[in-house]
């Protein structure tokens, strides 16, 4: 593989925001622990990006926060003969299980921040992410970054939240919560607009400015409703372990971790069908393209 993967060595303590300690401490743990569920969840959107790679026949690949790599792997297999995929992730815990799945001979996994890291320039033809690219603390940094590892006319092709309103699935359990959270002076407290994070890239107006500004063209934000889903049976398991909820929970007593399982289990129900558990992730799908490499602007 190309020497950007084995130069991309970078500590995971270059990222600048919370989300990089996050990442490397409990959220990223609850990813791995999850890593089944989670790949079950979000097959669909991986089989998006897998299936544009493989129609675009790309040959070097960068998946941007790639965690513990399904997306990585499924982009992988979708590639031609020679084609390879290369994933980076801010977080050590995420990388390491990727490393110890599945091997792939032409999928490969390396720690970097993906907004500082230097990566070799014009290295790779097609730059995937499955919501790896809400969490940087300066975007057109990251953008710019990511641009100059574009070789010219590369495409890049990455999924991202639209806003909690339209993602109801992704908010039932906060809200849920949210009276006995209060109670138990741990209040959720809700990010601003914009701010790294889950919904950090929601609105597409702020998404285009971002990539003109490190310096991507022919931007192209559609919107992407994909169906998934989970056995009803993991259905506790994800929301007392992933997300905010998840998060607090660590927090509060056993009697008050009870009382909030009771009160969120029954409001997922208009999700659950007998034994299944679906949804519609509303994403947009982010595409554009490198131009001149001299066009970088910041
Ligand atoms: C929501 S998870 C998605 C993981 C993976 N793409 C998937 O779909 O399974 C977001 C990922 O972005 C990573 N991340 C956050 N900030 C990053 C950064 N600056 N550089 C590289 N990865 C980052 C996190 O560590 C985490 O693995």
């Amino acid at each position: 593989m190309h020497s950007a993967t084995t130069t991309a060595t970078a500590s995971a303590s270059e990222a600048g925001n919370g989300q990089a300690a996050l990442w490397n401490g409990t959220g990223g743990q609850a990813w791995v622990d999850n890593q089944d569920l989670l790949d079950h969840l979000f097959q669909p959107l991986a089989a998006r990006l897998a299936d544009t790679a493989g129609a675009l026949s790309a040959r070097r690949v960068l998946d941007i926060g790639c965690g513990t790599g399904a997306t990585t792997r499924a982009v992988a297999r979708a590639l031609d003969a020679g084609g390879e995929c290369l994933g980076v992730d801010v977080s050590v815990p995420m990388i390491e299980a990727a490393r110890t799945r599945e091997a792939l001979p032409n999928a490969r996994f390396v720690v970097a921040d993906a907004q500082r890291h230097a990566f070799e320039t014009a290295a790779f033809d097609m730059l995937v992410s499955r919501f790896g690219v809400m969490f940087f603390d300066d975007p057109v940094a990251a953008f710019a970054n990511l641009r100059r590892a574009a070789a010219p006319g590369a495409r890049l092709c990455v999924l991202a939240w639209r806003g909690p309103d339209q993602n109801p699935f992704m908010t039932v359990a906060g809200r849920a919560a949210a009276p006995l959270l209060q109670e138990a002076a741990m209040p959720l407290s809700a990010p601003a607009p914009g701010a790294p994070g889950q919904f950090g890239f929601a609105d597409p107006e702020r998404v285009r400015r971002i990539l003109d500004a490190g310096g991507w063209q022919d931007i192209d934000i559609q919107p992407l409703d994909v169906g998934c889903g989970m056995p009803e049976s993991a259905l506790e398991r994800y929301f007392t372990r992933l997300g905010a909820l998840g998060q607090a929970l660590h927090r509060v007593d056993s009697a008050t971790r009870a009382r909030i399982v009771a009160a969120v289990r029954p409001a997922f129900d208009p999700f659950v069908d007998g034994e299944s558990v679906r949804f519609d992730a509303a994403c947009w799908r982010i595409e554009a393209r490198s131009g001149d490499p001299a066009g970088v602007r910041r």
